[in-house]
This record gives C-alpha cells, sequence and structure tokens, in this order.
C-alpha cells in the first residue's frame, strides 16, 4: 500500500476548495486513501470577538495584510517534524515540473499557507515557512487558486493516483525536458483530417522514433528555453 501524501490547507476560504477536492482524480485519491486533505481557517484560531485576521501594515500603504498570532497558530496546529510548509506568493520561484516531481518523492506531508488581501506578515514567512512558491508573474487575489495548481502537480505524481489509461507521467510534456508529441484516437479520418500512418504500422522502434521527432519539432517551434536548459544542463552533468 502507497503512503498517504497529507495535504493541509489554511485557507480564510476552504469553500473555495471543496469543489476541487470533491471532483475527479482527487476525490478518487482521497477515498483511496492515497492522499488525505485537511482545510484549515485561520478565522479559527482567532481570540478576538470580531474574528480578526487582517490588519494595516505598519509604515502605511495601501491594503491589510494577513497577521500573524491566527496563522502561526492555524499551521501550528498540524505541524509535525515531517510537515513541510509552502507559502503561495508571487515572490516565490516560479513552480516547474520538477518541483511536482520534488514534492510529489521527498515528502509526506505538505502544508500550504494561502495569502490574501496584499499577503501575510513577514514574520510568518520568517519563522514557519520551508519553501515559497509562485504559480507565474501575475497577481491572483488570494493563494487557493495558486494552491489548487501544486496540489493537482502533486499528488497525480503520487504512486497510485492516476490509475487506467492515465499513467504515461514520464512522456509528458516537461517531463523529459520535451513537449509532448502530438496525439490521436478514433476515427482514423476526421473531417478529411487523418492520422500518421506511421502509427497504424506496429513497428515500436518507428513509432518511438517518429513520436520524439516529433516532440523536439514541437519543442524547438515552441519552447526553445526547453531545449537550451536540457543542452545546458547535459554539459554541466555530463
Ligand atoms: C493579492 S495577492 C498579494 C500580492 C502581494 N501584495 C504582492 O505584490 O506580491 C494575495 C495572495 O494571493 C496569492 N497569490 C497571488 N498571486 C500568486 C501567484 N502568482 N502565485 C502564488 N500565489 C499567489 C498569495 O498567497 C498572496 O498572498
Amino acid at each position: 500500500m502507497a503512503e498517504v501524501l497529507k495535504v493541509d490547507v489554511i485557507t480564510l476560504f476552504p469553500q473555495m476548495l471543496a469543489g476541487f477536492l470533491g471532483e475527479s482524480m482527487m476525490k478518487r485519491a482521497s477515498e483511496a486513501g492515497l492522499v488525505e486533505f485537511r482545510l484549515i481557517n485561520p478565522r479559527d484560531f482567532t481570540t478576538d470577538k470580531h474574528n480578526t485576521t487582517d490588519d494595516r501594515p505598519f509604515g502605511g500603504g495601501p491594503g491589510m495584510l494577513m497577521k500573524p498570532e491566527p496563522l502561526f497558530a492555524a499551521v501550528e496546529s498540524v505541524h509535525t517534524p515531517q510537515s513541510h510548509v509552502i507559502l503561495m506568493t508571487p515572490s516565490g520561484k516560479t513552480f516547474e515540473q520538477a518541483d511536482a516531481r520534488r514534492l510529489s518523492i521527498v515528502h509526506s506531508h505538505l502544508i500550504f499557507i494561502c495569502g490574501h488581501y496584499e499577503g501575510v506578515d513577514e514574520r510568518v514567512r520568517e519563522a514557519l515557512v520551508d519553501e515559497e512558491i509562485s504559480i507565474g508573474d501575475y497577481v491572483l487575489t488570494n493563494g487557493v487558486l495558486s494552491a489548487v495548481v501544486i496540489i493537482d502537480a502533486v499528488a497525480r505524481l503520487r504512486p497510485g493516483v492516476l490509475g487506467g489509461g492515465e499513467i504515461a507521467t514520464e512522456d509528458e510534456s516537461f517531463s523529459s525536458g520535451l513537449l509532448e508529441h502530438p496525439q490521436y484516437t478514433r476515427p482514423p479520418e476526421f473531417r478529411g483530417m487523418k492520422v500518421p500512418e506511421i502509427l497504424f504500422s506496429g513497428d515500436h522502434g518507428k513509432i518511438a522514433q517518429w513520436r520524439h521527432d516529433q516532440a523536439v519539432q514541437r519543442t524547438m517551434e515552441r519552447r526553445i528555453d526547453l531545449l537550451e536548459n536540457e543542452r545546458e544542463n547535459s554539459k554541466n552533468n555530463p
């Protein structure tokens, strides 16, 4: 039996996650006991009568920041020596498939802190966080969507989560430094567009070569930077 991946998401908007976690692959993974999700609302850890989770930034400036006390209490309520705490922030390292693979292999307990308003008090970052991740160079209103992106990309790489016809993660875009080759299913001809003959040949060697050539061509056309990185990596690690 594969080890369960525990995922705690600390957010002011747990309901935003409920739909995502209750459908498709994530639902199946949690029903199969492969991933265990908990949603934690920092508001439940406030001690004042207004359940305050935000306040104005010292030094002035627009907007509000998430206060440290509820976030510390929320994280500490689930933290163990095995936990890996991830802060979702546009200032973090941009997430890539290699990060998804690393997080899926190395850790058994991920805690995501989802910011809101203008973000979180810097002391959260300093004292609680192991890693800061951004999902791209744009700003969302809160961290739930970005945490969902990471959770999906990581969970599907855990053993047993993808079953049946969905296990080919090594061939996917980014896994081998290339974008994926074109794929076809039935019918063999649709509105005059034909599936390439080679795919009916039954010659697995030739098909593999065709797919590789197509992947290289597609990567050169669309993402030459991936090929350049790959070249650089193999120069540094011959
Ligand atoms: C409005 S944003 C705060 C932006 C912050 N003032 C800044 O300039 O970096 C609120 C929260 O959304 C999340 N967020 C927004 N964009 C994100 C991104 N590209 N990647 C990861 N998290 C993001 C973070 O958790 C952030 O604390």
